[in-house]
């Protein structure tokens, strides 16, 4: 499977299909037992530990179905984690960027409650600029909109179409929500562990 830089992709697939696994293997949160994985053209399975964290930092956005902030920290810090974990203070162009991804998701007067202040829609926003804020290539996203209503499921979508063509990072995001899936450029079906379909959206937006 190739995912192209800028592509808007949809993975869908009964449960235990493996589809979090694939993630996982793609973010470099797990190692594969076979085959290859390349990031930026790179192969990835002769790195060492430091390599692949490195690389995990620079290149990937992750999304997951729980959020996972920190309720301790404030929205705002929370979105600048990602830089902070790489043990430098975030820099006023970063701290500004996460300001602007906060204000992108409609979320910048909140940028200094706590994450508990907030409704779980907006807590999932908060987690698309804490998953951008670094500017990857790459955004995964695993049932990001899982237990979030109809519509905020929608709104979190339209985030990720309009990050995609303005910062030209590619997305591969799990749902089961076929209205959903049909929006990204591409579907791809797993199915016990295999890729059964994989085809162009004709009508994506
Ligand atoms: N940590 C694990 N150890 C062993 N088996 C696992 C583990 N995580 C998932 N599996 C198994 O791998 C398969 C794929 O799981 P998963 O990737 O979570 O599927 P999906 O995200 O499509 O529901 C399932 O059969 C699941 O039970
Ligand atoms: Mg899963």
């Amino acid at each position: 499977m190739q995912l192209r830089r800028g592509e808007l992709a949809a993975l869908i697939g009964p449960s235990g299909s493996g589809k979090s696994t694939l993630l996982n293997v793609i973010g470099l949160l797990d190692s594969l037992t076979a085959g290859e994985l390349y990031l930026l053209g790179k192969p990835t399975s002769t790195m060492d530990d430091a390599a692949r964290t490195l690389m995990r930092n620079e290149t990937i956005g992750f999304v997951f179905q729980f959020h996972h902030l920190i309720t301790a920290f404030s929205v705002l810090e929370n979105v600048l984690m990602p830089l902070m974990i790489r043990g430098s203070k975030p820099t006023p162009a970063q701290t500004e960027r996460a300001r602007s991804l906060l204000r992108a998701v409609g979320l910048e007067q909140f940028a200094n409650k706590k994450p508990n202040a907030i409704s779980g829609g907006q807590q999932q926003r908060v987690a698309i600029a804490r998953a951008l804020v670094t500017e990857p290539a790459l955004l995964l996203a695993d049932e990001p909109t899982g237990n979030l209503d109809t519509h905020t499921a929608g709104e979190v979508f339209e985030l990720f179409r309009r990050f995609n063509r303005e910062i030209g990072c590619a997305v591969l995001v799990v749902t089961h929500d076929p209205r959903l899936s049909a929006s990204c450029d591409r579907t791809i079906n797993l199915v016990d562990g295999h890729i059964t379909s994989d085809a162009a959206n004709v009508a994506s937006s």
